[in-house]
């Protein structure tokens, strides 16, 4: 398996060091246009590796030669939101990054599945879905895992339990319009009902939506980068392992949910050769039109591309 992680900034190094930790890649190239920091900083995880027990090669580099032939490609490369900037305010800026990094990694493997961080994270898939000309299962965006994983730790620190035993799923566009399903909410098995009112699931759904620009609204000079991180590399491991994780993730839709040639965030079976399946799930009627008006505002981002 190799792994090729385009940025090296704050979550560009966050999936490396991750992926490296989880013993599922033989190599790891992490690329940046800055001359020095994708060297400097994958010398110095290698370094970590007799004390973490890995052996994945981490090499750093300006250029795509090293690149080639990867099997996945992370796509963190792009600038980061500052307090009062919303996801879509880094549109134009990061679309020709984004379009620029992905023609350079499609000529150099043509096989590669891409996963995309960058954000406006679904408009970002959509721009290298299109400048790929990869199939629809190969392209995708992580925001689904990260968002989820947000709801799901201010349900553990809520009702004081591990965050291990609670499943949920949080779909939509990666933005304030994102849909949790508290209908799909379990702890153990047992409906979130179960353990909170109505008023408590409503305040824990409106800081999950809100969660990327809590940490943006602490650091001031970047946004989130460790929970993005891992999310990406729990992408990359269900593709290595091949074990056909059901996970949220931003995928092109063809007429699921109603939804044409755009990317949302929809459950979907990862494996070995990408997206092996799109689930539709039965949504309540107002789900439904929440993912529905999500998809419709990651539309008319689309619609500015120009592409
Ligand atoms: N090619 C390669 N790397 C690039 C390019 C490019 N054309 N343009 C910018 N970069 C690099 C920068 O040099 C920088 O090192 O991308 C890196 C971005 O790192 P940070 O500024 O630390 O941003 P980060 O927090 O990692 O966020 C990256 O992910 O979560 C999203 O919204 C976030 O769009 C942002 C992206």
């Amino acid at each position: 398996m190799k792994v090729s992680v385009i940025g090296a900034g704050h979550v560009g190094e966050t999936v490396t060091a991750r992926v490296a930790d989880k013993h599922i890649a033989e190599e790891v190239v992490l690329v940046d246009i800055i001359d020095g920091i994708p060297q400097g900083k994958g010398l110095d995880m290698w370094e970590s590796a007799p004390i973490r027990q890995f052996d994945t090669r981490i090499i750093g580099t300006n250029g795509y030669d090293e690149t080639a032939d990867s099997d996945v490609v992370v796509i963190t490369a792009g600038v980061p939101r500052k307090p009062g900037m919303s996801r879509d305010d880094l549109l134009n800026t990061n679309k020709d990054i984004v379009k620029n990094v992905t023609e350079q990694v499609a000529a150099k493997s043509p096989n590669a599945i891409l996963i995309i961080v960058s954000n406006p994270l679904d408009v970002m898939a959509y721009t290298a879905y299109k400048v790929s000309g990869f199939p629809g299962n190969r392209v995708f965006g992580m925001a689904g895992i990260l968002d989820t994983a947000r709801y799901r730790s201010f349900i553990a620190l809520e009702l004081n339990v591990s965050v291990r035993d609670i499943q949920a799923m949080v779909l939509g566009g990666h933005g304030d319009s994102m849909v949790p399903l508290p209908a799909f909410t379990t702890i153990a098995g047992i409906p979130l009902s179960h353990f909170l009112p109505k008023e408590k699931i409503d305040a824990i759904i409106d800081r999950t939506r809100k969660g990327g620009g809590e940490i943006v609204g602490y650091l001031k000079t970047g946004s989130a980068y460790y929970a993005p991180g891992a999310a990406a590399a729990e992408m990359v491991e269900a593709i290595a392992k091949n074990n056909h994780r059901i996970l949220p993730c931003s995928a092109y839709l063809s007429g699921q949910y109603g939804l044409e040639d755009t990317f949302v965030g929809v459950p979907v079976k990862i494996g070995r050769t990408g997206i092996e399946e799109i689930l539709e799930i039965p949504l309540s009627d107002e789900d439904l039109q929440l993912l529905k008006s999500s998809a419709e505002s990651v539309k008319a981002n689309i619609a500015k591309l120009n592409l």
